[in-house]
């Protein structure tokens, strides 16, 4: 699937831009040369990584349509000019992992509310000039959200008018972020909208969600930490199709509408262990069994009827994309190995260590 030759909306701000998602974003678009201009604003966070953007800066032409800030999406000042100088915002910019939303709530509250609600308000005051003719029209205002909303779907698969009832801070945070968004949609009239995506893997995924935790430990041969009995269902994206996704929906998506993004692909985390060990060659001992993660939803599920109508389609099939994002971390060890070193051991430690301790075999 590929984007329209000319884009609607052609000068972007993308928040969270050195990001796992919001990077691939950026790569993906700005490779297509089709004129399209990216301001990324990043507050670099553990999570933020430039070297993310590396085959941009390689690129001089590329290059050339990248401006790269630092900042704080919360922080109206730094924001507001940048708003002013685009014609659509995309926000990838969160706080985006479950555990560390238990170990520090606030945070979250932080980035995936306030700060979504600084980035709307700096929309409105351009959407005010828009309306006094100082600038061609209002910005749009794109929301990546997630299938975490929803909660733990025990059968079926939710559709966007699904009530909402997220059971973790970090998804609780993203609810009250979108919810927003379609508040100023209601009563301001914000040509704004929101995507839904579903469990996301691939290249430069930071090494302390699962599928790249794992990759890296067993490349060690570490221990590979299994929450609970394993059989929590996740469906799962690669991570091209989801930032493809959601540049779909800014350039072709109704203003005021959720979409999901699903991928079609449940799988079990010891269905997707065991394709990574395979893939590495390396033996299920490594599996250890540790405590669950407290609340830890069983599993997720999306209808996609609502964006395949768009005309969407994914392009990745999931033995392919482990394959391929299994390949990319044994060829890119220097990326990871940067990452997990550093502040990781401290939040290892606090993560796992305890776990490990009590841990037992996963059994087959
Ligand atoms: N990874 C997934 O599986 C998944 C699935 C569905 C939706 N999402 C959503 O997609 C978005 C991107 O997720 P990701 O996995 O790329 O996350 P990530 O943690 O890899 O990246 C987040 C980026 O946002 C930046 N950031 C954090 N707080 C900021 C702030 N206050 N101001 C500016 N920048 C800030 C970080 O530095 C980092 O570069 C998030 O909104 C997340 O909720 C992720």
């Amino acid at each position: 699937m590929t984007a329209p030759a000319s884009p609607r909306f052609r000068r972007l701000l993308v928040t969270g831009g050195a990001g796992f998602i919001g990077s691939c974003f950026v790569r993906d678009t700005l490779a297509r040369r089709d004129g399209t201009t990216i301001v990324v604003l990043d507050k670099m966070t553990y999570a933020g990584n430039r070297a993310n953007l590396a085959p941009v800066v390689a690129d001089p032409e590329q290059a050339a349509h990248l401006t790269f800030v630092v900042g704080d999406i919360a922080d109206a000042k730094a924001v507001a000019p940048l708003v002013a100088g685009v014609d659509a915002v995309v926000n990838f910019a969160a706080e985006s992992h479950v555990d560390r939303s238990i170990l520090d709530p606030e945070a979250f509250l932080r980035t995936d509310v306030m700060g979504v609600h600084v980035l709307l308000e700096a929309c409105r005051l351009e959407q005010e000039r828009a309306r006094k003719g100082d600038r061609a029209a209002a910005p749009r205002f794109l929301q990546v959200s997630t299938d975490e909303v929803y909660g733990s779907v025990e059968t079926g698969a939710s559709r966007e008018g699904d009530r909402l009832e997220p059971r973790s801070p970090y998804s609780a945070a993203k609810a009250g972020g979108e919810l927003l968004v379609n508040s100023y949609f209601v009563t301001y009239g914000m040509d704004a909208l929101v995507t839904r995506g579903s469990n996301t893997y691939g290249p430069y995924h930071h090494p302390e969600k699962l599928i790249p935790l794992f990759i890296t430990n067993a490349i060690d041969d570490q221990p590979l930490p299994l929450y609970g009995d394993g059989l929590q269902r996740r469906d799962w994206l690669y991570v091209a199709d989801h930032a493809g996704a959601i540049g779909h929906v800014l350039q072709n998506g109704r203003s005021g509408e959720v979409y999901n993004v699903p991928a079609e692909n449940e799988r079990t985390n010891r269905a997707v262990v065991t394709d990574l060990l395979a893939l590495l060659d390396k033996p299920w001992s490594l599996v250890r069994q540790v405590e669950d993660r407290a609340g830890h939803d069983r599993r997720y599920a999306m209808d996609g009827s609502k964006l395949a109508a768009l005309g969407w389609t994914n392009g990745m099939k999931f033995e392919d994309g482990l394959a391929a994002t299994v390949d990319w971390y044994l060829a890119h060890e220097d990326w990871w190995r940067a990452i997990k070193s550093g502040d990781w051991n401290a939040y290892y430690e606090r993560q796992y260590a305890a776990r490990l301790a009590s841990s037992k075999e996963a059994g087959r």
